[in-house]
């Protein structure tokens, strides 16, 4: 009898300690969210109390989202930004690349359309003796994912455990691989909560997100590749040059040697937009038959790698040496390396036709003539994800041989009934979206009766001291 009441005591004693804990959180996360919706700077801890208590679940999404749109609005100091990146970065587990000899360089790209990089950079690189041991995502949005373009390699396998990861990375100097849901969970919780909350293009929340996912990773050296233009976050250069210096500050600040490269998404890169046919496009570019675009922005960047990877004495030199290795062969077979090295069937690099394709080919005759004056990005990328190339939410299935081929870009000239481009499709979903998605592709096209120069590929680039270098 008195033990039980004793038990009934401390229940009680435990819900009012509770209750009040939880009063204490929420008069405390208001009074943080007032501060910033007021314009004032929040300290590290405060940053911190914020987003493990959003993580541990104690402070809720309708609080955070609140938060949010306060940065959105007010934007963060320089040392707001670090701290919110410092605690994203050690949100989960962190992976060590110290047994993998030599200066260890990453890449990011902020995310583009038919933005194949990663794909040719990496063995490009890797090729010219520089390790490249790189996590990367999936496709959300307009945007597509490295890692739904490798997974459309019969057998190609993304997820090791950190030991596997090392391993193979040595093995061949080179990995590719999925982020495993342990690296930083605050920036998976924050992401799908900017996805809907509309607060996904505000700079010091895109360089927190970026920078805390690559702090996570024991990299030496980080190359940004930051986009601008129609198809990018952020639309106007003078947002992406803030982007680029905001996060090359934040890598010399944790000690890795960073630069950005600002490149235009007016229009998407190359001509493939889908993931088969970006594999295909990555095959073709790296035995030196790729589209101009593509392979200039991979030799650009690459050149950018070598230069912090030690290996050129600046990043002109680097990109005449990425050239070679191109021409002579050792690109691809990096690129066939790393294929078979992740458990891929090496045999789609001599025999593209190995590679999933789409059963049906529509090709889009323009309707008009003239030269092509713009070519917008989000849309053609809006219509990829439409025919299956990527997802609309998270669960969604992707269908690997879907996509667009652009046989029309900036500065082309067209004539009415020739093919702009062409939607691989699987029949059942075309069925549904036909409308939509050609209405989509021939609204992306604009056409001039003058001639149209092709778009600059670059707009400049912040060095590693943090200067910016406009073109
Ligand atoms: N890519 C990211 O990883 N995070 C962002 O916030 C935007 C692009
Ligand atoms: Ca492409």
């Amino acid at each position: 009898m008195i033990t039980w009441s004793l038990l009934n005591y401390c229940l009680v004693l435990k819900r009012i300690i509770d209750i009040l804990a939880v009063r204490g959180f929420t008069m405390r996360t208001c009074d943080l969210i007032l501060k910033k919706r007021d314009g004032q700077s929040l300290n590290a801890d405060e940053i911190d109390f914020l987003i493990t208590g959003y993580l541990k679940g104690v402070i809720p999404d309708y609080q955070v989202a609140a938060f949010l749109m306060a940065i959105y609005f007010r934007g963060m100091s320089d040392q707001e930004i670090y701290a919110l990146t410092r605690v994203i970065a050690e949100s989960g587990e962190n992976v060590s690349l110290e047994g993998i000899p030599g200066i260890k360089i990453d890449k990011h790209s902020t995310g583009g359309v038919g933005d194949t990089t990663t794909l040719v950079l990496t063995p490009l690189v890797a090729a010219a003796g520089v390790p490249v041991a790189k996590l990367s995502g999936r496709g959300l949005g307009h945007t597509g994912g490295t890692i739904d373009k490798l997974e459309s390699i019969e057998g190609f396998k993304t997820g090791f455990s950190k030991i596997d990861f090392v391993e193979k990375a040595k093995k061949v100097g080179l990995i590719v691989a999925a982020q495993s849901p342990d690296l930083v969970p605050a920036d998976q919780k924050l992401y799908a909560l900017r996805d809907v909350t509309v607060t996904v293009e505000s700079i010091p929340l895109i360089a927190a997100s970026i920078m805390g996912k690559k702090l996570a990773i024991g990299n030496d050296a980080l190359v940004l590749d930051v986009k601008t233009g129609a198809g990018a976050f952020m639309k106007e250069q003078k947002q992406a040059f803030n982007l680029a210096r905001v996060m090359t500050a934040i890598g010399q600040k944790a000690g890795r040697a960073t630069v950005a490269v600002i490149s235009r998404m007016d229009q998407p890169l190359g001509k493939a937009i889908g993931n088969s046919l970006e594999i295909k496009e990555a095959i073709l570019t790296l035995k030196g038959q790729g589209p101009r675009d593509l392979e200039e922005l991979c030799l650009l960047l690459g050149g950018w790698m070598l230069y912090l990877g030690g290996k050129t004495i600046d990043p002109g030199e680097g990109k005449k040496d990425l050239a070679r290795l191109i021409k002579n062969g050792a690109a691809i077979n990096k690129f066939r390396d790393m294929v078979e090295n992740q458990g891929g069937n090496k045999s789609i690099v001599d025999n593209l036709a190995l590679l999933p394709a789409a059963r049906l080919r529509v090709a889009l005759k323009s309707e008009q003539k003239g030269y092509i004056s713009s070519l917008d990005a989000q849309k053609v990328g809006s219509a990829a994800v439409m025919l299956g190339a990527g997802r609309r939410i998270k669960s969604d299935p992707i269908d690997p041989a879907t996509g667009i081929i652009l046989e029309k870009k900036i500065g082309d000239y067209v004539q009415v009934g020739e093919t702009l481009a062409v939607i691989h499709a699987s029949d059942a979903t075309f069925r549904d979206v036909d409308h939509l998605v050609t209405g989509l592709i021939k609204s992306a096209y604009h056409y001039s009766n003058k001639t149209v120069p092709a778009p600059p590929l670059i707009s400049g680039w912040v060095d590693r001291k943090g200067n910016s270098i406009y073109f």
